[in-house]
């Protein structure tokens, strides 16, 4: 049977506080692979069932981890008390109930799940005639996750929390995943029989499976080989783990793709981004957001990327910073340089090493090399920016635009009082304060002249010639 035509509907379990992570912010808005956790899982869960048909159980923080799942159409039930994970899921019976064929139940802090896993799944719950299929694998140490005893028939009889287990129960080494796929009648038909006889005093979803096995329903077991992939995640070391793990994935999917990246261990990439073929991504680069990368260029050592568009054939420099703006095709930016925000370097244009760029547009061709500040600026094309450069956008109170024309020329150490408007094809002489507007082709000297005073220097020394 294809997927989409089993009906499924997905709770992801997201309203726990996880004080083993030690922090004041929830433990599914920890981020793991550029995204938090509780996006990792819908991520996932999007891949099975359409967004109407997920559900994120909501209660610590419960408006941020709304706002963390950005896919409109999902839906969220609020569980104000966590009084355990067979109450949030409880809870959600007045939208759930309602809903035929499966239910889908996963962890909010389970980032590492692949959609093909929970596939097969649903597609194991499906075919049979099981009540409840869970996912369970063998480890190495199991401690911490629920036991999950099996019956003489392999079926499984109950699941044993790791605080409720008797000794025998816990040197069972096959532990529950935290993923369910239940008969949705079945389970509302017996949801109501969940207690808080267990020493937690919680209402334990696992416990479903001892329910549903006494009724005389058949729970199954889904063995996985690699438990890394159901990984919950409770505390900072198992946060990085998982981070690692997602960027590894990343790295993999682009070098399969036609991207070279060097040393791939260092190098960081969040899920979003796009790259293109043959451009070549160098040692502790990060590529953050939604940002694109076009083909043959090249990332420099330890730059960062942040919610940009790079076009074809760019080279960002070694330790360049690229925030929220646009470069295009065969530009060249770095290194030591910094795209502040909401900029756009056009066609061939160089940025060179300690210049920052802020709302600048900065012309096809044109050239800022070294040592320059462009905030709120137009650049014509082809223009040059001597080094040094700076304009001065901001005068205590607000920020004003400098607009420089075509081919124009901008002497070293010009310093430009916006707001300004400097000609096509004009010159700014170097040291120039520029506080007048420039007419196209003109020249605009504002300095001081020079004063060249003879024999000055050595007067003064035989002046001051120490006394014998
Ligand atoms: C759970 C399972 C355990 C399994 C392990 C796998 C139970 C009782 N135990 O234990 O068998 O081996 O996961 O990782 O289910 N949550 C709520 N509301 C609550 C309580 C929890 O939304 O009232 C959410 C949490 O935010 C979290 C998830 O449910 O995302 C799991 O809770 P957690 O406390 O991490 O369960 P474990 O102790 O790991
Ligand atoms: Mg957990």
């Amino acid at each position: 049977m294809e997927l989409m035509q089993i009906p499924v509907t997905v709770v992801i379990l997201a309203a726990g506080l996880g004080t083993r992570m030690k922090s004041r912010q929830a433990k599914v808005l920890h981020r793991a692979g550029g995204k938090s956790l509780v996006e990792n899982v819908v991520d996932t869960a999007l891949q099975l069932a359409p967004a109407e048909r997920i559900f994120v159980v909501v209660g610590h923080q419960a408006e941020d981890v709304r706002k963390a799942v950005a896919t409109p159409g999902i839906g969220f039930i609020e569980q104000k008390e966590q009084k355990g994970t067979g109450h949030a899921v409880a809870i959600g019976r007045p939208v759930l109930a309602g809903l035929d064929g499966y239910l889908l139940v996963l962890y909010g802090d389970s980032p590492l799940l692949r959609a093909e896993t929970l596939r097969r799944l649903i597609h194991a719950e499906a075919a049979g005639d099981a009540a409840c299929v869970l996912l369970t694998a063998i480890m190495e140490d199991p401690t911490g996750y629920g036991r999950v005893i099996h019956d003489a028939s392999g079926a499984v009889a109950a699941v044993v929390e790791q605080k409720a287990g008797s000794p025998e129960q816990l040197a069972i080494r096959e532990a529950n995943m935290g993923i369910y796929c239940f008969r949705a009648d079945l389970f509302w038909k017996h949801a109501g029989e969940l207690t808080t006889n267990n020493p937690a005093g919680e209402y334990y979803l696992t416990d479903m499976a001892e329910i549903l096995a006494r009724a005389g329903h058949r729970v199954e077991a889904m063995r996985i080989d690699d438990a890394r992939e159901a990984l919950g995640i409770n505390n900072r070391i198992e946060l990085a783990y998982a981070d690692r793990l997602l960027r590894q994935a990343k790295t993999r999917e682009l070098m399969l793709a036609g991207v070279t990246i060097e040393n791939p261990d260092t190098v960081t990439i969040d899920a979003g981004v796009r790259v293109g073929m043959d451009t070549v991504v160098a040692p502790f680069a990060q590529i953050l957001g939604k940002t694109t990368i076009g083909e043959n260029c090249r990332i420099g050592a330890c730059s960062i990327v942040q919610d940009s568009q790079i076009g074809d054939q760019v080279e960002i420099g070694p330790f360049t910073v690229v925030s929220r703006s646009v470069v295009e095709r065969g530009a060249s930016v770095g290194p030591f340089a910094r795209l502040r925000m909401e900029n756009r370097v056009r066609q061939g244009a160089h940025v060179g090493n300690f210049v920052e760029l802020k709302k600048t547009d900065l012309g096809a061709g044109a050239k800022a090399s070294h040592l320059t500040y462009l905030g709120d600026s137009r650049i014509g094309a082809e223009a040059n920016i001597g080094a040094g450069t700076i304009t001065c956008n901001y005068d205590g109170f607000e920020k004003h635009p400098t607009t420089i024309g075509k081919g124009a020329f901008i002497g070293s150490n010009s310093t430009i009082v916006a707001p300004r408007k400097i000609g096509d094809g004009a010159y700014t002489a170097a040291g120039s304060v520029i506080t007048e507007d420039v007419p196209p082709d003109a020249l605009a000297v504002g300095r001081a002249r020079q004063v060249v005073k003879e024999e000055w220097a050595s007067k003064r020394r035989q002046r001051r010639e120490p006394r014998t």
